[in-house]
């Protein structure tokens, strides 16, 4: 038995108390347990539902390994990759493929979506019986609505009612020009056939929309930060106006989940306008920032970056610092506040757009009750995450 004692972020508040470990979970957590005290406050670690790895033929941008040594650096213990990949997702055999790299390469615990598209629909029930033999699925998607990978509404329909399981929908309309349409447009139609995760949602009209529906809502740093007036470069869904971002900002309370949608690309292939930017190991830093400065709750960072996305993806065991849930912890000392620099994070591509924003990067990171990370450096090896 093991205990970790400190000043913890316990059911909303951060309060002095000890927490025993036994195999990994938390099995006690009260003020007389009492252990060496940790320096900082103990937050539970990350869980970001939507990163982009790449791997295979574009690990010149990122790998498995490259992308979740980046997730651990900022707090994170648990990811969901997303199968945009090349080659893409969509059976069983790549997932497996995808899977037995991860089990040797990733740091972090490490999850993996199902691609949808317009060739895999028939047997997409067949697929994912398949893969839950032996693997979690958190989701089929993210599914694509214009673009490379995309299917038709018709096809996603087809889909809700062959599979039960949570679908993730990247929401913009192939048939409108205007951004702001798109999305809007999208999220209605896709709310009229049913239950869905809207990812990455840039305006306040579609995260209202979706708000008081059994639907849910995802929202990234990039779009709450920045503007298309400040940002030039490609990212979908596009940054929008700056009065956009600040109505998305004051709807921030409708959102679900916040997650990095941490998708590289070289700083060549950004001039030739490849749509994303990294931001897996930036999140959390910025974030805990924020709420340390008063502009956001700590316990919304939380509910938005910890607890929901474990209830909404269903992973058991994850989630808050809670009797049954791993010890899992991102460890920040409050006065150790920074300007990010894109040569202290571990991303292949080397470039951020959060340059000299001030973040408080975790100084300590926990999984399952071991420490993995301390004082920048990783304790582990590779290969250390769980693949579920
Ligand atoms: C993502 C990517 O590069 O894989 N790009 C992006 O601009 N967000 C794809 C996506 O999530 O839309
Ligand atoms: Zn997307």
């Amino acid at each position: 038995m093991l205990t970790i004692y400190g000043n913890v972020f316990y059911k909303g508040r951060i309060v002095e108390c000890g927490i025993e470990v036994e195999n990994g979970v938390i099995v006690d957590i009260g003020k007389d347990k009492k252990g060496k005290k940790v320096d900082g406050i103990i937050m539970p670690a990350g869980i970001d539902v939507h990163v982009h790895f790449r791997d295979f033929k574009e690990s010149y941008k990122e790998t498995v390994e490259s992308g979740s040594l980046s997730a651990l650096y900022g707090g994170v213990c648990l990811v969901v990759d997303q199968p945009n990949t090349n080659p893409p997702i969509v059976d069983e055999d790549i997932y497996f493929r995808r899977m037995e790299i991860a089990k040797r390469m990733s740091y972090v615990d490490y999850s993996l979506n199902l691609g949808l598209v317009e060739d895999n629909v028939d047997e997409i029930d067949e697929i994912l019986r398949k893969i839950e033999e032996k693997h979690y699925i958190p989701a089929i998607g993210e599914v694509f609505l214009r673009g490379k990978m995309s299917v038709r509404y018709e096809t996603l329909e087809k889909a809700k009612k062959t599979v039960n399981k949570l679908i993730t929908v990247h929401a913009e309309d192939p048939n409108e020009d205007d951004d702001v349409n798109a999305e809007v447009k999208a999220v209605e139609r896709c709310l009229s056939i049913g239950k869905f995760h809207f990812c990455h949602i840039s305006t306040a009209k579609a995260l209202d929309m979706i708000y008081n529906t059994d639907s849910t809502s995802e929202v990234t740093p990039h779009h709450l930060i920045y503007s298309k007036e400040v940002v030039k470069l490609k990212v979908n869904p596009s940054l929008k106006s700056n009065e956009d971002r600040v109505a998305l900002v004051r709807n921030f309370h409708k959102a679900d989940i916040l997650a990095s949608d941490h998708a590289p690309h070289t700083l060549e292939e950004k001039w030739e306008g490849a749509p994303g930017f990294p931001g897996v190991e930036t999140l959390y830093p910025m974030f805990f920032y924020m709420a340390k400065r008063g502009y956001i709750k700590i316990s919304d960072l939380v509910e938005k970056f910890v607890i929901n996305p474990a209830k909404i993806f269903g992973f058991d065991r994850y989630g808050g610092i809670e009797v049954g849930n791993y010890a899992n912890f991102a460890v920040f000392d409050p006065h150790s506040e920074k300007p990010i620099r894109a040569r202290d994070l571990h991303s292949k591509v080397g470039w951020t757009i959060y340059e000299g924003l001030m973040a408080v990067f975790p100084k300590e990171v926990y999984m399952r009750g071991e420490k993995v990370l301390e004082d920048g450096e990783i304790l582990i090896d590779r290969g250390f995450g769980k693949v579920l």
